[in-house]
């Protein structure tokens, strides 16, 4: 494993997807582990998309799934799809069935999108949430987990979206053009908060953009990844596999 510092984050280059899953899932245990430690509570953020499905079955399966609290575990989303939870491209769902139904993780601590709400009521709904929820760990999520697609978005922070300066919500509901669609996604500002954010990128579709995220001087509006930079000392870390870090010059 390849690893080293671009600016404030700590990027390592794992062979494959199953590599870089296993050391996400370590890397899970012990921050849910050193959270409940210090708070009695873990809050944690998953992520969307496809990357991440390992990594959810890894944890839902011993022996990583009885080294985690999970009765002191509170679940949230980075974004959400804009449809019903028992949609196929629901991100709760993916998580759902890869994970949280097999863990002992409280129902009433599994805090989904309403993606199947009126957009802009579910954004304002959530923050209420995060508001109530995340004061377990000190007003700010203990964990995200957080991916990055072809074009740099994270979350539902899409490339050059008025979103992307939105310093006053937590949580907003972009119509993203290229989609035809509403999200509903935590903003920078939720984002920037976490104690620890962890990246999982894999596959050459990436390579690209991960080069442009964590190497070029462009305008960071083109490549929204780069804008999550954890602020009061929040820790990031990019677990990356070989094809996607085809194009690092490290
Ligand atoms: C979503 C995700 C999104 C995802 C990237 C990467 O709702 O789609 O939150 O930000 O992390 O698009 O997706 P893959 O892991 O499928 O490449």
């Amino acid at each position: 494993m390849n690893t080293f510092r671009k600016g404030a984050a700590h990027v390592e280059v794992w062979r494959d997807l199953r590599e870089l899953s296993t050391r996400a899932a370590e890397l899970f245990v012990g921050l849910a582990r050193a959270s409940v430690q210090t708070h009695d509570a873990f809050t944690v953020a998953l992520s969307g998309g496809s990357t991440p499905q390992a990594l959810y079955e890894l944890l839902a399966t011993k022996p990583m799934a009885e080294r985690i609290p999970w009765p002191q575990t509170h679940v949230f989303w980075s974004d959400e799809r804009c449809v019903p939870p028992d949609h196929r491209q629901s991100n709760y769902r993916l998580a759902y069935e890869a994970l949280l139904a097999r863990v002992p993780v409280p129902v009433e601590q599994i805090h989904r999108m309403h993606g199947e709400d009126e957009p802009q009521a579910a954004a304002a709904a959530y923050s209420s949430v995060l508001e109530k929820h995340l004061s377990v760990t000190g007003e700010r999520l203990y964990l995200s987990l957080l991916g990055m697609g072809d074009d740099g978005h994270t979350a539902s922070l899409f490339p050059h979206s008025p979103v992307l300066d939105d310093t006053k919500h937590l949580v907003a509901a972009p119509y993203v053009e290229k989609l035809k669609a509403y999200r509903l996604t935590l903003t920078l500002r939720a984002l920037n908060r976490a104690a620890h954010t962890i990246f999982l990128v894999s596959g050459e579709a990436k390579a690209t953009a991960l080069r442009a995220v964590l190497e070029s001087e462009d305008d960071p509006h083109a490549w929204p990844a780069r804008l999550v930079q954890p602020d009061e000392g929040g820790e990031l870390i990019w677990l990356v596999d070989e094809e996607a870090a085809r194009l690092l010059s490290f």
